[in-house]
């Protein structure tokens, strides 16, 4: 099993507050993906989950125990970080069996239980080598596979794949995803790049400045974020947001539509602009235009498309994608 529950953990460093009270369930077996900007406490509540990091008040529950105080090792948890931290003179194998070995497990256990994720992770090639002798996308493999062996009810996840160029995070990004499908294991994972926290998450936790934003699906934060912050940051481009006054729409402070939900017309539309910036590439074509009505947007637009600077354009909203906000910053119920 591998519950967790998070009871208004705060956390403080000194007088500057980094944590200010999240509130979470993680439930067995789910995928649960950490995103928010730089320095809004992503890690730190990552590593008050792994108690490398004390909280200040609150509660860390697994399996309805109360760990808030239980030493990292006791906690039945396996952290992989961005930097592999592989022992450089160990050898693969001796480097995911270590964790065991320390822990006193016969000989046997471990040689089973590395031999299995050596298999998961197609490092058997690869054993009797040392760290140094290994590509970064094979040492995140070690790396992974380390926590494997030990079994853990949780695995925590900093970033593990942002040291990896980009065809080698693709390939590990499905690699995790099958061996959360394979493990059935419990994962809380953190990362910058959305498309990881888009198709890897069961769910999607926003933190912002710390404290939570929004929880839900990819899809849910997507297609109904709550906010002004979760609208802007899921998506990518992201989305335009325009004065409700300037659309004359007074039931909105206002407006946001995402990029893919506008069409573009030469001939017409609703909103006439004049084309700043183009940007090809190839799957898509985004385009940038400055409108009378609805100041600067992006539109992108599925395939190639022959749109160039400074030609004149119309752009058009789907007008069931369109999002309302309050003056305050919270999603407006649909009034369409
Ligand atoms: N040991 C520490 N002492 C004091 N402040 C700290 C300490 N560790 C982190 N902080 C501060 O806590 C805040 C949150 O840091 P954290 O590392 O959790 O952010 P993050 O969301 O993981 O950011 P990033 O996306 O850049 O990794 C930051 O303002 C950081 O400067
Ligand atoms: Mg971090």
């Amino acid at each position: 099993m591998g519950n967790l529950q998070l009871k208004s953990i705060r956390k403080a460093y000194g007088t500057h507050e980094v944590l200010k009270g999240i509130d979470l369930d993680v439930k067995d077996g789910e995928f649960v993906i950490f995103v928010g900007p730089s320095g809004c406490g992503k890690s730190t509540l990552l590593r008050t989950i792994a108690g490398l990091e004390d909280i200040t008040s609150g509660a860390i529950v697994i399996d309805g125990q109360d760990v808030s105080i239980t030493p990292p090792a006791k906690r039945g948890i396996a952290m992989v970080f961005q930097s592999y931290a592989l022992y450089p003179h160990l050898t693969v194998r001796d480097n995911m069996g270590l964790g065991l070995k320390q822990a006193g497990s016969p000989k046997a256990i471990i040689d089973e239980r590395v031999k299995a994720a050596s298999g998961m992770l197609s490092l058997d090639p690869y054993l009797e080598r040392r760290p140094a002798e290994l590509s970064g996308g094979q040492r995140q493999r070690v790396a992974i596979g380390r926590a494997i062996v030990r079994e853990p009810k949780l695995f925590l996840f900093d970033e593990p794949l942002s040291n990896l160029d980009a065809a080698l995070r693709v390939q590990t990004r499905l690699e995790i995803a099958a061996l959360h499908r394979r493990l059935k294991a419990t994962m809380v994972y953190v990362t910058h790049d959305q498309v990881e926290a888009m198709t890897l998450a069961d769910k999607i936790v926003v933190l912002n400045a710390g404290q939570i934003e929004q929880v839900g699906s990819p899809m849910e934060l997507y297609n109904k974020p709550a906010n002004l912050f979760v609208a802007g940051f899921i998506g990518s481009p992201q989305m335009n947001f325009i004065e409700g006054a300037r659309l004359g729409l007074t039931e909105a402070n206002t407006i946001g539509i995402r990029p893919e939900h506008l069409a573009l017309s030469r001939t017409e539309g609703d909103w006439r602009g004049i084309i700043t910036h183009v940007e090809h590439l190839g799957a898509d074509t985004i385009v940038y235009l400055d409108t009378e009505k609805a100041g600067l947007i992006t539109v992108r637009l599925f395939g190639e498309h022959g749109f160039k600077p400074d030609e004149t354009v119309f752009a058009t909203p789907d007008r069931s994608r369109l999002h309302r906000f309050s003056p305050e910053g919270k999603a407006l119920a649909e009034t369409a």
